[in-house]
């Protein structure tokens, strides 16, 4: 039972959880005029303390195709929270006039915190470089979409794999699902935190590789997962400009690839990903952005009850 829950961490729901979220999500793709006075009278508020294109855009525009109404900021100085407010007593006032919340916040489990002073529904639209779920609802709708399931692949996964919170999160979900193996190809100061590698990768038993070079590894991968380097997350800028250009997927890399190994990437992308392989029919990236929207269509009918 979904109803009145929070999605702030991807173990805070089952498999059987998420294939409801899922199930819909597609059919929402398939019929979306059926829904779209589903959320009427119902509000979302969007909480941003931190920029973002996608996750808050696809959110409103969720909530709007369901027939609801939107309230919130994206610029947290346009808040009270510039008055010194803390998050507990802004939350308190923002279910006072809303349905359901997201949360983006660049400290970690600032959301989890919120929480605890709620009943309404709060989503996590990422949380510093911690966990960004809703991103991973994104990706596995549409690795369903482009492969029927997520069982039985190789994901790699390429860039900043420390700082990136929708690898941390994607890993933590496909580890619950049979046949995945992961290449994790990143330099070497840009690996996944321990407890991901400890608790999550090796707990589970997923077998998997730690790698510097992208080429080698590319013809055994199903996806390829891009990720930005996270220049706001680093403590100098040397480092960030030694690391960020260290992997450039260009089309002569692409020649390495099969042809249905599929690239996503989360997005916003800098320069990781150049732009002559957007052409590339196995370049997916705007069609995982687009099904941003339905799947948080789905996510917000589920978590509001209505289906
Ligand atoms: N993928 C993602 O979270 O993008 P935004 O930062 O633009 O929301």
């Amino acid at each position: 039972m979904l109803a009145g829950r929070s999605l702030i961490d991807p173990s805070d729901f089952t498999r059987e959880e998420f294939r409801e979220i899922f199930d819909l999500a597609h059919q929402i793709i398939s019929n979306p005029e059926k829904y779209s006075k589903s959320c009427e009278g119902k509000i979302l508020a969007t909480l941003f303390y931190e920029p973002s294109t996608r996750t808050r855009f696809s959110f409103e525009a969720a909530m709007l195709r369901l027939g609801g109404k939107i309230i919130g900021f994206s610029e947290p100085n346009s808040s009270s929270t510039a008055k010194g407010e803390s998050i507990a007593d802004t939350i308190r006032t923002i279910e006072c006039y809303a349905d359901i919340a997201v949360m983006r916040h660049p400290k970690e489990g600032a959301p989890r915190v919120a929480d605890q002073y709620i009943t309404m529904p709060l989503i996590n639209a990422g949380d510093g470089g911690h966990q960004h779920p809703t991103q991973t609802l994104t990706d596995i709708l549409t690795i369903e979409c482009l492969k029927g399931n997520v069982e039985n692949k190789v994901y790699g996964f390429c860039g900043d794999l420390k700082f990136g919170r929708t690898v941390h999160s994607l890993i933590k979900f496909l580890s619950n699902y049979e046949g995945v193996k992961f290449v994790l190809i990143s330099p070497e100061e840009l690996r996944v935190p321990e407890y991901i590698r400890e608790e999550v990768i090796k707990k589970k038993g997923i077998p998997f590789e730690e790698v510097e070079k992208m080429e080698p590894y590319m013809g055994e991968l199903d996806f390829l997962y891009m990720t930005r380097v996270q220049k706001e997350r680093f403590f100098n800028e040397e480092d960030y400009i030694r690391l960020k250009d260290r992997f450039i997927l260009d089309i002569d890399k692409m020649k390495y690839a099969k042809q249905d190994t599929y690239i996503l990437h989360p997005l916003p992308r800098v320069n990781e990903i150049s732009t002559d392989v957007d052409a590339d029919p196995r370049a997916q990236y705007f069609v995982q952005a687009k099904n941003g929207m339905f799947v948080r269509m789905a996510l917000i009918l589920k978590l509001l009850g209505i289906y």
